[in-house]
Parts: C-alpha cells; sequence; structure tokens
C-alpha cells in the first residue's frame, strides 16, 4: 500500500474518504481537520450519535466546498496502549472501506490526537493491520473480487511524526509486498507449486543482488543430500534444493544463516495421514516461503549484513520408490538415520540443510517449518513454537516477537529427551520412542543434532503459518506469519547502522 504524509489539515484532503480517530471528551480538533470538520464532530460527540462501541466506527458526509466528502469516526480509548489493539482496528477498517469501496482515505495521526506518544508505533500498528487486511487470493476463482489499490495519506502536525512516515513508508511497503508473495505461494494448491515450480518462481522474482543456486536431483545425491533426496524420490514431481547468497556487507565475514522446510505436499508419505489431517497440507512449504521472501526483503532493502539461504523442496507422497518405515538413509552430514515414520519427513530435509548452512560459520542459524501438528496441540493455533541451543538468542526474539505481535512461546531442548530419538540400527531415529509425549521438542531435538552448536532458533510454525479459523489481525489461510518477526528480529541484531524504532 502507498502510503505517504501531509501536514494537516484534514479539510484539504483530495482522497475518497477521512479517517478521524475520536474519544469522549476529545478536545478541539480543529487545528488539525479544518474548523468545518471540527464543528461537525464536536456536534456527534457531544450528541446521542456517538454512542457506539469501542472499536466502532461511523461514517458521515460533510458539504466542503460545494462537494460531499465521506468522514468516518472511530471510536478509541485514550489509555489504549497496545499495538495489537490498533492493528486489529486497522484490519477492521480495511474490511470496512474494501465494503463501502473506499480506495483512498486520509487518517488523522493517532499520536496527534493523543497528543503525548512520543515513539510512533501506534499509526504504524494501524497501517499494519490495515496492510494484513488488505489481501485476496483468488487466482482460481472464475468471478475475481474487484480490484482494491489502496492509497493512504497521514496527516499530522506533528515535524518528527511526518519525518517519521517518509522515513519509513516504504519500507512498510516492501515488508506487506512480501508478506503477500509468502500468501500466495502458501496458498498456491499443490498442483500449481511442485519443487520445480518454486525453483522456478524464486528464480524469476528476485532482486539482482541476490545470486541464486540450484541443484536438481543430481546435484543432490552429488552433494550426498541424502535425507532430501529420500523424501522427495516418491513423487514423479522431483526434489530441488535451493540456496541463495545476499552479500549487503561485502568487507565483514558477519554472516546468518536461514533454512525453510519446503514440502509442497505432505501425505505422509508410506506411513499415510488419514485424509483429514491431509486437507491443509499443500502449506507444508511455509516455511521455504517465509525464508524466501524474508532473504528478498532484506536484499531490497539493501541491508547492510550478509545471508546465505537453504531451501530443501520435496513432494511427500506414497509411491512405488517411496521411503518406507525402517529404511536407514546417511545423511550429508555422514549420520545415520533409522526412519521409523515417514510422515516425521520436515525434520529429514530439514537435516541436511541445516548440515549446508551450518558449513558457512554463520554467526547464527534461523530454521522455520510447519514442523509438528503437536505444537499445535500444545500452543494452540495462533502461536509458533520457539527452540534455541542459546539462552539469550530465545530471549531477544522473544522480545521483538510481542513487539511486532506475532506469537511464539518458549518450549525446551532438554538433554533428558534425547533419548527418545536413538536408533537401535541407526544414529539416530526420526520418530521418538516417547511416541506423542512431547512431539516437538523431540523434532527440535532431532534437529540439534546437525547444526554442530552454531547458534540456533527453531520455529515451528505448524499452527501460525496457516489458519483454519479467522483471527482478527491475521485473517484466514495463508497469513504471512514470521515475516515481520524475522525481519525486525535480524534488523535489530544482525544488521549494521539500522536505526528505525518499532
Ligand atoms: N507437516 C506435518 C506437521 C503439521 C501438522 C503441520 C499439522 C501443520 C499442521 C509434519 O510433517 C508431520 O506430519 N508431523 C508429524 C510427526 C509425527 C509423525 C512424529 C505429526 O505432527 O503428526
Ligand atoms: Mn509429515
Ligand atoms: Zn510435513
Amino acid at each position: 500500500m502507498k502510503i505517504s504524509c501531509r501536514k494537516k489539515i484534514a479539510v484539504d484532503s483530495k482522497k475518497d474518504a477521512i479517517l478521524i480517530p475520536v474519544y469522549k471528551n476529545i478536545r478541539s480538533l480543529r487545528l488539525i481537520t479544518g474548523k468545518r470538520i471540527d464543528d461537525e464532530l464536536q456536534n456527534i460527540i457531544q450528541s446521542d450519535y456517538f454512542n457506539f462501541d469501542e472499536k466502532e466506527s461511523k461514517s458521515f458526509y460533510i458539504d466542503v466546498n460545494k462537494k460531499l466528502k465521506k468522514i468516518y469516526i472511530i471510536h478509541v480509548p485514550k489509555e489504549q496502549e497496545d499495538a495489537r489493539f490498533y492493528m486489529e482496528l486497522g484490519a477492521k477498517t480495511a474490511s470496512i472501506f474494501k465494503k463501502d469501496k473506499i480506495c483512498s482515505f486520509s487518517l488523522i495521526s493517532f499520536e496527534d490526537i493523543y497528543n503525548e506518544k512520543k515513539d510512533f508505533y501506534i499509526t504504524k500498528a494501524f497501517l499494519e493491520g490495515f496492510m494484513f487486511s488488505d489481501y485476496t487470493y483468488d487466482k482460481f476463482k472464475t468471478k475475481k473480487s474487484p480490484e482494491h489499490i489502496f492509497e493512504a495519506e497521514v496527516i499530522t502536525a506533528m515535524p518528527k511524526m511526518k519525518k517519521y512516515i517518509d522515513d519509513n513508508a516504504e519500507n512498510w511497503d516492501a515488508v506487506f509486498s512480501n508478506i503477500n508473495i509468502m500468501k500466495d505461494l502458501i496458498n498456491t494448491p499443490a498442483n500449481h507449486l511442485t519443487p520445480y515450480d518454486f525453483t522456478q518462481f524464486v528464480k524469476n522474482n528476485l532482486p539482482d543482488n541476490i545470486s541464486c543456486t540450484i541443484w536438481d536431483e543430481n546435484e543432490i545425491i552429488k552433494n550426498n543430500l541424502n535425507l532430501l533426496h529420500a523424501v522427495g524420490k516418491g513423487s514423479g514431481n522431483r526434489p530441488y534444493f535451493i540456496q541463495l547468497e545476499y552479500k549487503g556487507s561485502p568487507d565483514s565475514n558477519k554472516n546468518i544463516a536461514l533454512v525453510g522446510k519446503g514440502i509442497t505436499f505432505d501425505s505422509g508419505g508410506s506411513s499415510l495421514k488419514p485424509a483429514s489431517s491431509m486437507t491443509t497440507m499443500k502449506t507444508d512449504m511455509s516455511g521455504a516461503a517465509l525464508m524466501y521472501t524474508v532473504t528478498k526483503l532484506i536484499a531490497e532493502l539493501n541491508m547492510k549484513i550478509n545471508v546465505n539461504t537453504f531451501i530443501p523442496l520435496a513432494e511427500n507422497i506414497i509411491g512405488k520408490d517411496a521411503l518406507v518405515p525402517g529404511d536407514v538413509i546417511t545423511s550429508a552430514s555422514s549420520k545415520t538415520v533409522e526412519i521409523l515414520n515417514t510422515d516425521a519427513e520436515g525434520r529429514l530435509i530439514l537435516a541436511d540443510a541445516l548440515f549446508m548452512a551450518s558449513k558457512t560459520d554463520p554467526d547464527i542459524i534461523i530454521d522455520a517449518a510447519t514442523l509438528t501438528g503437536a505444537c499445535i496441540v500444545a500452543l494452540g493455533p495462533y502461536c509458533a513454537g520457539l527452540f534455541s541451543n542459546r539462552k539469550f538468542l530465545s530471549k531477544q526474539i522473544s522480545d521483538i516477537s510481542w513487539e511486532v505481535s506475532e506469537d511464539v512461546w518458549e518450549l525446551p531442548l532438554y538433554e533428558d529427551y534425547e533419548s527418545g530419538i536413538s536408533s537401535t540400527v541407526a544414529d539416530m531415529q526420526n520418530m521418538s520412542s516417547f511416541g506423542r509425549e512431547g512431539g516437538s521438542i523431540h523434532a527440535a531435538i532431532f534437529l540439534k543434532q546437525f547444526v554442530d552448536n552454531y547458534p540456533w532458533i527453531h520455529l515451528d510454525i505448524a499452527g501460525p503459518a496457516y489458519l483454519e479459523k479467522n483471527h482478527p489481525i491475521f485473517g484466514k489461510e495463508a497469513t504471512g506469519f514470521g515475516l515481520r518477526l524475522l525481519y525486525n528480529f535480524i534488523k535489530t541484531h544482525y544488521a549494521e547502522g539500522v536505526n528505525e524504532r518499532h
């Protein structure tokens, strides 16, 4: 969404509508709205018409220079400081505007209304919620919803606020363009996004400052990514491996490694899933979509940081060449794995990718994966599982998670549970002998065997990547979860010379 900023006053707006946050007993807004609007506002606020609930909005028309102008007022509580509240308000407003066919709007900044906020996070949160909600996936509908491109203009009287919006609006637009690409990829059905299709999409949608290497099946075998090959070999849609490299800080040897699970469809393989568990398994490449888009975003913003991204892609399907329970495979790291359940395939392809990541001598490895149903059982659908082999990293990412309203909660990597993955015939097994108990923990402990003790964060995004029930901010289906989280985490702790507050 294009966002601009203008110094007062609202009555000069050329947009379809003007949006004004108000609360009970608000002082005169004349200096920012203009007298014509303020007179009307005061009438309304003092009348019974203002008896609507907080978060609700109402609209009316006023006559400005013989033209009718549509004004929306939203009732907000003055004391509310939680960014999430304003994100929700923004999301709600976007759906109202869609319905009312409002494409462009002027928004009086919340900071101006409240007149006391030093960090400008409230208007930002509102716009972010708005942008989350500004998405539809209708590629396969013959009847498309009408093309709708929003444009927002923030109106402020505060020079610092204007500078803040002017400095950051383009970045926000870039963040949400990438969130929307991520959502498109996740929502795309598996017959339209095979591992090969994914590689082609990435190759054709990359900024020039990223180099991209794509390994086909032969190169996967040549480079000993045998676990990735094993998972992918049952399908006619063969496996691929993508490596992206971005050097935004060429003189520094500091670098981060990103790894994302790219199972374009997870039927469970020979350990076939029941039908009802399979219906959403086109989304099992959410980690891959996340790491691709976050890398692209970092490069588009020319962030001063070096990034290596690893994306293993396969379709986990039953077939004559598919893995069967009991098979033993030697991983890229040379450790051997007994495959007791072919539905625990994510950890297998990640193991080889994490090993590759560890070879780049990274300052941190971050992986994201729709790894376990057990994580949804533990934390519910809206929250990701967080695992790390460094205490300070879980603290840092949890803090950012709180700031961006994308929830993660730490789960432990207890050594006592390592016995769960010990195998009688190989170095380890891919399913825990604890059965379903602590399923996400055992999956994470399996991954830990392949990161060579480099600082590491694992995000199990099985729940929040794709929602079957509506969420007030993130909506339904693909959510784009994780992109703002990782972008802000990387920006705050790994990129050089960054100054935006969030
Ligand atoms: N892709 C699934 C996990 C998943 C489940 C993601 C539901 C999103 C929603 C993963 O590959 C899987 O099948 N995990 C198994 C592991 C088990 C066999 C040890 C699971 O969670 O049941
Ligand atoms: Mn599976
Ligand atoms: Zn899976």
